[in-house]
This record gives C-alpha cells, sequence and structure tokens, in this order.
C-alpha cells in the first residue's frame, strides 16, 4: 500500500512537471508567433553570393521577425507560386530576389492585391516598374560601380607587371566569363570593366566571352576549353563573380599554371572567402567587395520596417536615391586590403 502511496506521488509529480513545461512551450510559441511572419525569397540558394545575402538576412531577422524562406530554384514560375503561398501565410511584408529580373512586375501585381509592401534585393527590376508601386524598394548596388572598380584593379595590376604583356604588343588579350546575361550586375560589370581598361590608355582585344551563369563548375568547363584553344595568348582573365573565377583557377591549376613563373592573372567580383584565400595564395590578382552583410542587413531593415507599418527607413542609417533603391558600396579589395574584405564576410 505505501509503495503504491509513493508511486502514486512520483506520477503526480512528473505530470505536473510535463504540464508545466508544455505550458512553457506554449509561451515560446505565444512569442514567435507574435513575431510579423516576412516572405523571403532566393533566385536559387545554389548560388555562392546568395549564400551569405542569405545568411546576413538570417541572422538579422533573429528575435524580430519570422521569416518564411523559400528556394526558387532558379525558376521564376516556381517563385511566383512561393509568393502566392506566402501572401496567403500571412506574410506581412516580401523580400524578393527575382529569378528573372523582368519579372518584377508579376510580383509587384500580387503584392499590390494583397496590399502588401515588397522589397527586391540582388537583382534591380526596372526603375519605371519599381516607380509604378508607391510599397516597393530595392536594395543592392549600383551595378556599373563594380565594373568601374574591377577595370581600375585590372589596370593598377596590367601596369605594375609589365612582363604579364606575354608576347609584348602592347595589348591586353583577354577571356571574360560573363554573368548571367540580362541581370544589371552582369551587363554593367562586363561593360564598364574593360571600358575603364580603355579609359586608362591601355589596347585590349577580346579573344573570348562567354556566360558561365555565375557558376564555379560552368567557369571551370569553360576556361579548360578556352585554355586548350589560346593556352599562353590569354593574357588576362576577367571574371564578373568571384564563382566563376573560383573555377578559372581550378583549370589554370590543372593546366600548370601558378607554378613556378607559369602565371595567369584573373580577377574577380564579391570577395567571397574562397577567393580571398586565393589571392593569399598568389592565384588571383583581386576582387571587388560586394558587401553581402550589408545588402543582407538592408533588405531585413526595409522590409521589417514595413512590414510593422514604419517608414522603410525608420531607425536605420540607409537612404533611398531617387529610384527608392539604397545601394551598397562596393570596394575594391586586393592582397593590401584583405583583412579588411575578411572582416566584412564574418
Ligand atoms: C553577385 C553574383 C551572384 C548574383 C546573383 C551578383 O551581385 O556578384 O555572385 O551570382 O549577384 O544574382
Amino acid at each position: 500500500m505505501k509503495l503504491m502511496k509513493k508511486f502514486t506521488a512520483i506520477l503526480l509529480i512528473l505530470v505536473m512537471v510535463l504540464s508545466l513545461s508544455a505550458c512553457a512551450a506554449k509561451t515560446d510559441d505565444k512569442t514567435s508567433t507574435d513575431l510579423p511572419t516576412i516572405g523571403v525569397t532566393i533566385y536559387k540558394y545554389d548560388d555562392n553570393f546568395m549564400s551569405f545575402v542569405r545568411r546576413a538576412i538570417d541572422s538579422f531577422a533573429k528575435d524580430k521577425a519570422k521569416l518564411e524562406m523559400t528556394d526558387s530554384q532558379n525558376s521564376q514560375a516556381t517563385q511566383n507560386d512561393q509568393v502566392d503561398a506566402m501572401i496567403s501565410k500571412g506574410a506581412k511584408s516580401l523580400a524578393i530576389n527575382l529569378v528573372d529580373p523582368q519579372a518584377a512586375s508579376t510580383i509587384i501585381d500580387k503584392a499590390k492585391a494583397a496590399k502588401l509592401p515588397v522589397v527586391f534585393f540582388n537583382k534591380e527590376p526596372d526603375a519605371a516598374v519599381l516607380a509604378s508601386y508607391d510599397k516597393a524598394w530595392y536594395v543592392g548596388t549600383t551595378s556599373s560601380e563594380s565594373g568601374v572598380i574591377q577595370g581600375e584593379v585590372i589596370v593598377n595590376a596590367w601596369k605594375a607587371h609589365p612582363e604579364w604583356d606575354r608576347n609584348g604588343d602592347g595589348v591586353m588579350s583577354y577571356v571574360l566569363l560573363k554573368g548571367e546575361p540580362g541581370h544589371p550586375d552582369a551587363e554593367a560589370r562586363t561593360k564598364y570593366s574593360v571600358d575603364t581598361i580603355v579609359a586608362a590608355g591601355i589596347k585590349v582585344e577580346e579573344l573570348e566571352l562567354q556566360t558561365g551563369m555565375w557558376d564555379s563548375v560552368k567557369g571551370k568547363e569553360i576556361m579548360d576549353s578556352w585554355v586548350a584553344k589560346h593556352g599562353d595568348a590569354i593574357e588576362m582573365v576577367i571574371c564578373n563573380n568571384d564563382g566563376m573565377a573560383l573555377g578559372a583557377i581550378q583549370s589554370l591549376n590543372a593546366a600548370g599554371y601558378f607554378e613556378g613563373d607559369k602565371f595567369m592573372p584573373v580577377v574577380g567580383v564579391d570577395a567571397i572567402p574562397d577567393a580571398l584565400e586565393q589571392i593569399k595564395d598568389g592565384k588571383m590578382v583581386g576582387t571587388v567587395l560586394n558587401d553581402a552583410k550589408n545588402q543582407g542587413k538592408a533588405t531585413f531593415d526595409l522590409a521589417y520596417n514595413v512590414a510593422m507599418g514604419k517608414d522603410p527607413l525608420d531607425g536605420t542609417e540607409w537612404t533611398l536615391d531617387d529610384s527608392k533603391a539604397v545601394r551598397v558600396p562596393y570596394v575594391a579589395v586586393t592582397i593590401d586590403n584583405i583583412e579588411f574584405a575578411e572582416e566584412a564576410y564574418k
């Protein structure tokens, strides 16, 4: 009998402890459902640079908002469906990394119908489309700036290394790995990097130009074929982003470059950690910091403010230009200021 009583007492305590912890869990639930939901799409998770922007958005959202974040898997149709689902799940604002920069109006139509504010980021919509909805903004960069800065990095390095003009003809024979055609960053980088080199009085010859779609594996494959075709006639490898530059370096490594005095100058854009390692190893001349952390922060700050019904810039240090865009500056990165770039990606 005594034993039975003891057993019942223990059972009672157990029940009490269990229901108390259930209560505690419920309270937690309550606070998290009190946070505003923000719908976030990433054009594809499988993008080197976007993985850092994504990480930044996630960390700045901590304890402030519930993110409904999805991988649009490089399909605009998928992204459109995801946006519909976010709206029906009660998102208070949208942060959209378009798959197709031309699809901004489709997203705006959906946001307008639901009276929801929308912050586009990384792929800039046409100014007219952004202007067509008073609750639409953009967070990114001034695309042309990255091309100009990349061009300056190339000019400085080329002038410091006359031996890079291997055939001594006074012409820089370059190959260019382009990002996604139609992407404002890819178009502007391709144009302005070369324009800047030419404006500095350096003669150029384009041996090859092809899209590697921002992708490392594609960059390597294309570089393999260019090295096989042109070999040492290539005197400069210009890449619209570091992902493709890393692919090109892999290809050049396999072809025996970066050993002894066999060298090939490669430049990129982004300053992702793997690229910084290549700069430190002397295999990459330089890159341009595309500030993933601050672009992620600005995207979250604006999307959060508008989700709370506040002014998009409330309590922030960001500014909007005439086209309702926050533009985070690019910075040249070489071995001389590598620590600064490492800091920016932490
Ligand atoms: C980055 C690329 C990235 C692209 C995605 C660009 O700003 O430099 O690395 O692939 O955005 O849209």
